[in-house]
């Protein structure tokens, strides 16, 4: 299962014309859907595509990924990495932990992606690089947080992604209908909005991709 906003059947075509997952991603689906219950998190192949797209449009030298579940968009997003670039990926769940490295290894990153275990928000200031594109996949309460810990890290031109920021289509409910995470995704869109210092584009792909780019310090 995965979240999608658009009609089923026009998801399906926009997969079959998007370059097929490569089999180790593939299989890091296969494996995070047949164990976890929560396999809806995985970014999956049509997201996982366009975040590889950015990345490589792109072309960072370092990346901060905030939520790393099995992988899966590490993976995409290290694709775009300069040669001798870095990706960092912060995870809570430390049993999460092998089933990544084993992708990242077998996907021949093992050298390019370094795995945090830890809050982010604990570990985020203790990363002492700048980084160029920041994909925020967390949990959504800490959204608002993890813009300000890594604004002052992103040089002008540099972007942060958020996911998630439709939450399932709750944002657009009166907010006495909303989740709590819908209505903490709905104060990181406003804040977003309200930022001089940005470019930002909301994406309607899957649950919603918020790309911001950092126009001034
Ligand atoms: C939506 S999943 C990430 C999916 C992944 N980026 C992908 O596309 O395959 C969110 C992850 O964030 C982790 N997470 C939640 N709260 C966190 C926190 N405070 N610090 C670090 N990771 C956290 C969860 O354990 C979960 O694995």
């Amino acid at each position: 299962m995965t979240i999608t906003l658009l009609p089923q059947e026009i998801e399906n075509y926009a997969n079959d014309y998007t370059t097929p997952e490569t089999p180790i991603l593939a299989a890091l689906n296969r494996e995070t859907n047949l164990k976890r219950g929560d396999a809806v998190m995985l970014s999956g192949h049509l997201q996982g595509g366009v975040l590889q797209m950015l990345s490589c449009m792109i072309q960072p030298k370092t990346i901060l990924e905030i939520g790393t579940y099995t992988g899966y968009s590490a993976i995409c997003l290290a694709q775009g990495l300069t040669e001798g670039g870095q990706l960092h990926t912060i995870e809570i769940d430390e049993e999460l932990e092998d089933m990544a490295a084993k992708y990242i290894t077998q996907a021949g990153l093992r050298d390019k992606i370094t795995q945090h275990i830890g809050a982010a928000a604990e570990l985020i200031p203790t990363l002492p690089e700048s980084f160029d594109v920041v994909f925020i996949d967390a949990d959504k309460s800490g959204y608002e947080n993890y813009y300000d810990l890594v604004f002052d890290k992103i040089p002008v031109g540099g972007y942060i992604i958020a996911d998630n920021v439709l939450y399932d289509g709750e944002v657009v409910l009166p907010e006495d209908k909303q989740s709590k995470n819908a209505k903490a995704i709905q104060r990181f869109n406003d804040k977003v909005k309200a930022d001089s210092r940005v470019q930002h584009l909301l994406l309607p792909v899957r649950d919603g991709l918020m790309v911001v780019r950092k126009e001034k310090g």
